[in-house]
Parts: C-alpha cells; sequence; structure tokens
C-alpha cells in the first residue's frame, strides 16, 4: 500500500493511501485549498480516487472533500446520520460498512462523541495481513487527547457518549494497533493534543490521561477544559453542509 499523512491549516491531518498495485486511493478529511495536492498525488502514485471521506462535518475548516469528490469523480461519503441535515447528495456511510480500495480494505466504525456523525476507520492491508494495522480516528481519539464533546450542543451527554465509544470502539482493538488522528497540537478540536502525529492503542491506553478514568470522571474533566469555540464556526459548518465554501477560502 501507500500511505501519506498530510499536515494541513488549523493543526488538521490528513490522509491519502491505498493500493498502487490495483491502483485506488481514498482521501480522507482533506481541507479546502489542499485539492491538487490530492490529484497531484495520484498521479504520482498512478491511483484512481476512489473514495473522498469526511470523518465528520468539520466545525474549525472548510471541507475540500465534495470538491476534490467533483474533480476525481468519485462518492463524497458521510456518516448516514447526516441524511436530511446536509444539503447535497453524498454516499452515506454505514456503521461496518467495508470500502474496497484495492488490496487495502476499509472498515468504517462509527464513533459518536465528538459529533454525533463521527466515524474512524480501520484499515488493513492484506498484503502485508488480514489483521488490522491502523485506524484514523478523526476528532474521536487523539494522541495525547480525546475530542471536545461541545461542539453539537449538550456536552455532557456527548462527553458519555464519547466515553463510550472510546472504551467499547477503540480501546478493545489490539495494543500494536496504530493510529492516526485527525489533528495534532495546535487545534481547536481537542485539548492537550501531542505534536506527535501518530501514536499505537496501547501506548494511549497507557499514558493517555483521558483514557483511564471512570464515566463521570471523564465528563467532568472533558467538561471543564473545553478550548474556546473555532473562530466563525457556524459559517463553517453552514458551507460543510452546503458542499460548497467560500472561493480561496481560508483553509
Ligand atoms: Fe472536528
Amino acid at each position: 500500500m501507500f500511505f501519506r499523512q498530510r499536515p494541513a491549516a488549523n493543526a488538521t491531518l490528513s490522509y491519502f493511501f491505498g493500493c498502487a498495485s490495483l491502483q485506488k486511493a481514498v482521501a480522507v478529511d482533506v481541507v479546502a485549498g489542499d485539492e491538487n495536492w490530492f490529484i497531484e498525488e495520484a498521479e504520482k502514485a498512478g491511483v484512481r480516487i476512489v473514495h473522498v471521506v469526511d470523518t465528520h462535518v468539520h466545525a474549525d475548516h472548510f471541507s475540500g472533500g465534495p470538491a476534490l469528490a467533483r474533480r476525481a469523480g468519485a462518492p463524497y461519503c458521510l456518516h448516514e446520520s447526516n441524511q436530511g441535515r446536509v444539503g447535497f447528495g453524498f454516499t452515506p456511510l454505514v456503521d461496518g460498512q467495508r470500502l474496497d480500495v484495492g488490496n487495502v480494505l476499509v472498515d468504517v466504525v462509527h464513533t459518536p462523541g465528538h459529533t454525533p456523525d463521527s466515524v474512524c476507520l480501520l484499515v488493513r492491508d492484506l498484503r502485508r495481513g488480514s489483521e488490522p494495522w491502523f485506524v484514523i480516528t478523526g476528532d474521536t481519539l487523539f494522541v495525547g487527547a480525546v475530542g471536545r464533546p461541545d461542539l453539537a450542543g449538550q456536552e455532557r451527554a456527548m462527553a458519555a457518549q464519547l466515553h463510550d465509544t472510546l472504551q467499547t470502539k477503540l480501546l478493545t482493538l489490539p495494543p500494536e494497533l496504530e493510529i492516526y488522528p485527525g489533528h495534532q497540537a495546535g487545534s481547536a478540536c481537542g485539548a492537550g493534543l501531542s505534536g506527535k502525529p501518530a501514536s499505537t492503542i496501547g501506548f494511549e491506553k497507557r499514558f493517555n490521561p483521558m483514557l483511564s478514568m471512570s464515566k463521570e470522571a471523564f465528563v467532568d474533566a472533558l467538561t471543564a477544559g473545553i478550548p474556546a469555540q473555532p473562530a466563525d464556526m457556524a459559517s463553517i459548518v453552514a458551507a460543510n453542509l452546503r458542499g460548497v465554501v467560500p472561493e480561496a477560502a481560508p483553509a
């Protein structure tokens, strides 16, 4: 497989990976203005972009996903809970669904908590083994931190849901599994993120302070330390729900 992690604006981490031999690729959490980079990387790797995924409707940056999907002729994918909320056609993702990216298989895991529509992507490379190799965690689990729970309102209920999601859907994965988060230090989407852009489930389980708390302590700690909301959040979310971002959007 090939794999690229792109540090983008607003401390966002985007991903582009896939199967060079069967010439298929998936783009994840594309920031507006970065579309050309994905097109150029696809040309370099000799692959076709077959899926463009946003792990959730972003509140901190304009998504480049819909524009890249249109240019690549690929489906733009969001969790199915966005049906009726997003004002343009997208391909709904359901929990447990598998995306075929050649010898690379991508399983969708619904992981509500940061937002109700958050998904993580569990990735295996059949050329290396039948077990998952890494998980793209979006804003659900960061290196050293977890996603903020307040962007959709009801922050205590969302924090409790995030605790359940983390404990039952991510921390049950094998300890050697790599995690690739949606942000690194400097992001408004969480507090206390490491500047290191990758980790493993096992290391986070041992050393991420948010992962060893009772649900009650987790909810108290997470809702006590909420950072300021991203600037222009309402207009960013509105644009991402329309699928049309302003010209030369500040990425
Ligand atoms: Fe987010």
